[in-house]
C-alpha cells in the first residue's frame, strides 16, 4: 500500500494576498509559500485591499505585481461600491466574479444603499458568478436581487444555522446559488472566543455550537470549504482596535484530515469540498500533474513558529492535528517537500474561461 495519498491540487477560492498596499500583513510572496505548505496550488484572492480593485488599470497592477512572484496559481475577484459599473465589461475576461461587501468588515467596499447595491446586481454580467458577504438579513436581500436579476448566486463564509438552512430551501426550489463555509466555522464556535480574544475576530464573528454543528448536518448543501485567509499583524490584533480576519491557509487542510481519521468527513466528501466543486464552480481546469501528497497518521501539534505566512499567528495554535502534507507538485516540479518551499515561483496568474 502507497505511503502517502495523492489529492489532486487543493483550490482555495476566498483568501486576501494583501498585495499591493497591505504588504505588511502578507504579499504575494508569503501568502502563496503559505498556500503550498497548506496543500493548495490555487488560491483566488479578494479585491479589498486598502487600494482595492475597483478598475481595469488596478487589476492590471495587480495582475502584472503577481506575475512571477506567486508560487502556486493565483486568480482575482473584482470588487465594486457601484460607482465603477463601466469597468465591468473590461474586466469580466479576467476575473472569476465579484465580490459584493453588504455588511462591515475590513476594507472599504461595503455597500449598505439598496440603490448602489440594485445597480451592481443589476449590470454584472451574468456569464461571472456574484460573490457575496451578506450575513443574517443581508442573506435574504442578495438571494431577492439575485432572483431579480436572474444572476447566479454564492455566499461567502456562511456561519448560522439560519443562513444555511435558507440556502438549502433556496437551493431545493432550483435557483443556481452556492455557498462555502470558512473553516474556522467548522472547528471554532463561540466556546473557543474568549480564550482567542482578537485571534478569534473576524467578520462574520463565530457562531454558536448550534450553528456549528447545523453546518456538520448540512455538509449536503455546502458547496465548498474557504479559509477566508485574511491575515493581519499581532500588533494590530493586539491594538486596541483590532481589525477582523484570521489566517487560514495552512491550517484547513491538516484539520479537514483530522476529522477524516475521525471519522467525521469522508476522505471523497474532503475533496469534493477542497477541489472538485471549486473546480467546477469557478471553471478551473484539472492537471494530473498538480497534485498534494499527504501523511494521514503523522500527528502533530500546530504551532505559531512553523507557518509560511507574514503575520506568524494562527488562531489554531496549540490544537493537535493528524495529517501532514508532505509534498506539493505543481505542473510535475515539487515546489514544496512538507518542509520547506523547493525553487523559484512556478505559480502562473489564472483566468476564468470564457
Ligand atoms: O474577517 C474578515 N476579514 N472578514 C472580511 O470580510 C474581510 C477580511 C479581511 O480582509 O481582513
Ligand atoms: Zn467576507
Ligand atoms: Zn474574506
Amino acid at each position: 500500500m502507497a505511503k502517502y495519498l495523492r489529492l489532486p491540487g487543493l483550490i482555495d477560492p476566498h483568501v486576501h494576498l494583501r498585495d499591493p498596499s497591505a504588504t505588511h500583513k502578507e504579499d504575494f510572496e508569503t501568502g502563496t509559500q503559505a498556500a503550498l505548505a497548506g496543500g493548495y496550488t490555487t488560491v483566488i484572492d479578494m479585491p479589498n485591499n486598502p487600494v482595492p480593485t475597483l478598475t481595469k488599470a488596478a487589476l492590471k497592477d495587480k495582475i502584472n505585481r503577481a506575475k512571477h512572484r506567486v508560487y502556486c496559481d493565483v486568480g482575482f475577484y473584482f470588487g465594486s461600491t457601484g460607482e465603477n459599473i463601466k469597468e465591468f465589461k473590461k474586466i469580466i475576461n479576467k476575473v472569476f466574479g465579484i465580490k459584493v461587501y453588504m455588511n462591515i468588515t475590513t476594507g472599504m467596499l461595503v455597500v449598505g444603499d439598496d440603490g448602489k447595491l440594485d445597480t451592481i446586481f443589476k449590470h454584472w454580467p451574468r456569464t461571472r458568478r456574484m460573490f457575496v458577504h451578506a450575513e443574517g438579513n443581508t442573506l435574504a436581500k442578495a438571494i431577492e436581487l439575485a432572483t431579480l436579476y436572474k444572476k447566479r448566486l454564492h455566499v461567502c463564509h456562511v456561519v448560522l444555522k439560519e443562513e444555511i438552512e435558507m440556502i438549502r430551501d433556496t437551493k431545493k426550489r432550483g435557483m443556481d446559488i452556492t455557498c462555502e463555509v470558512s473553516c474556522h466555522n467548522l472547528f471554532l464556535d463561540k466556546t473557543n472566543a474568549k480564550k482567542l480574544g482578537p485571534f478569534g475576530l473576524m467578520k462574520p464573528g463565530l457562531g454558536t455550537k448550534i450553528d456549528r454543528q447545523s453546518l456538520w448536518g448540512n455538509l449536503d448543501f455546502i458547496d465548498y470549504i474557504g479559509s477566508d485567509h485574511a491575515p493581519h499583524t499581532k500588533e494590530e490584533k493586539l491594538s486596541g482596535n483590532p481589525p477582523f480576519g484570521v489566517p487560514g491557509l495552512e491550517t484547513t487542510l491538516p484539520l479537514l484530515l483530522t476529522a477524516v481519521s475521525e471519522k467525521r468527513l469522508t476522505m471523497d466528501r474532503l475533496i469534493k469540498l477542497t477541489c472538485t466543486r471549486p473546480r467546477e464552480i469557478l471553471g478551473i481546469l484539472y492537471d494530473k500533474e498538480t497534485y498534494t501528497e499527504v501523511d494521514q497518521n503523522i500527528k502533530y501539534e500546530i504551532r505559531n513558529t512553523d507557518l509560511f505566512t507574514k503575520c506568524g499567528w494562527s488562531p489554531f495554535a496549540g490544537m493537535n492535528v493528524k495529517g501532514k502534507i508532505v509534498r506539493v507538485v505543481l505542473r510535475g516540479k515539487t515546489v514544496f517537500d512538507g518542509e520547506k518551499i523547493i525553487g523559484l515561483p512556478k505559480g502562473k496568474v489564472i483566468f476564468p474561461p470564457n
